[in-house]
């Protein structure tokens, strides 16, 4: 593990990295177990990158939780996410704060259970004033769900005369995001082997660099961060431009 991290060009890190943490179902069927018996192991690998993450000193962290579609889970799987989602906190949130890591959350907070809304809240003012890694948590968040979100708010601003439609912009638009104020995540992983978005930061995620593992997300632990890190600076990110136009840059710079 360490000579993975010795690998790692401290110089050029991502500032945000986002990851769809999929896989705990499978993992724990794999294992003759209930799917929420993944979910509680899931925990674990949070906790681990997390801590990575602020070890590295990244500056964003974005982990996707729960979707707008997984409302449409089993009951029994929907209840057990949101009561381990709370108890997690609980007993989370001091070292969240002993470790100066400021918690976000993105996605429909009116989806959620009071009592979990609750816990969120009171962990989201306790975190406030960290300065170090922004842990957000992307919870009853979908891409489409925020796009829309943001079209009826500036819809809405244009109505009460306070933005003129000619005065929209791309600022604007990430002005009415849930992300606003963050960077776009430069690194995206998903973990167990999908290759798909699943309605995650479909606007943010436009020139991000993609990277999917087979790993199981229970089963992902800070070396699998350092390697989709290193593999992620071994890219060459273009934004449209050629492999030329980026050589010459590179010289004159
Ligand atoms: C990801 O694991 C966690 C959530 C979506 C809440 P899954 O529960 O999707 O696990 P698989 O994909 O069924 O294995
Ligand atoms: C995406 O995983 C959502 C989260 C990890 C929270 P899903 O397991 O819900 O995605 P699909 O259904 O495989 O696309
Ligand atoms: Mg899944």
């Amino acid at each position: 593990m360490q000579e993975l991290l010795d690998k790692i060009n401290k110089e050029h890190l991502p500032r945000h990295i986002a990851i769809i943490m999929d896989g705990n179902g499978r993992w724990a069927k794999e294992k003759g177990e209930d799917r929420l018996f993944g979910h509680f192991h899931g925990v674990e690998s949070v906790r681990n990158i997390v801590e990575g993450s602020a070890e590295l000193g990244i500056e964003y962290l974005t982990l996707y939780a729960f979707s707008t579609e997984n409302w449409d889970r089993p009951e029994y799987e929907v209840v057990g996410l949101m009561e381990l989602l709370v108890s997690t906190i609980r007993k989370e949130v001091e070292s969240l704060n002993k470790n100066n890591i400021r918690l976000h959350v993105i996605g429909d907070m009116s989806m959620l259970p009071a009592y979990a809304k609750n816990e969120l809240d009171e962990a989201l003012t306790i975190t406030k004033n960290n300065t170090g890694l922004n842990l957000v948590m992307a919870l009853s968040y979908s891409g489409r769900w925020e796009l829309l979100n943001a079209v009826k708010n500036i819809a809405y601003e244009v109505k009460q005369g306070k933005l003129a439609v000619e005065a929209i912009d791309q600022d604007t638009l990430q002005r009415f995001l849930c992300t606003s104020g963050f960077p776009d995540p430069e690194l995206m992983i998903r973990t167990s082997g999908e290759y798909r978005i699943s309605n995650f930061l479909l606007y943010q995620l436009a020139y991000a660099e993609l990277y999917f593992t087979n790993v199981r997300w229970p089963d992902f632990r800070k070396e699998n961060l350092y390697e989709a890190i290193l593999d992620y600076q071994g890219r060459e990110r273009r934004f449209g431009k050629t492999g030329d136009q980026l050589q010459e840059n590179q010289v004159v710079s």
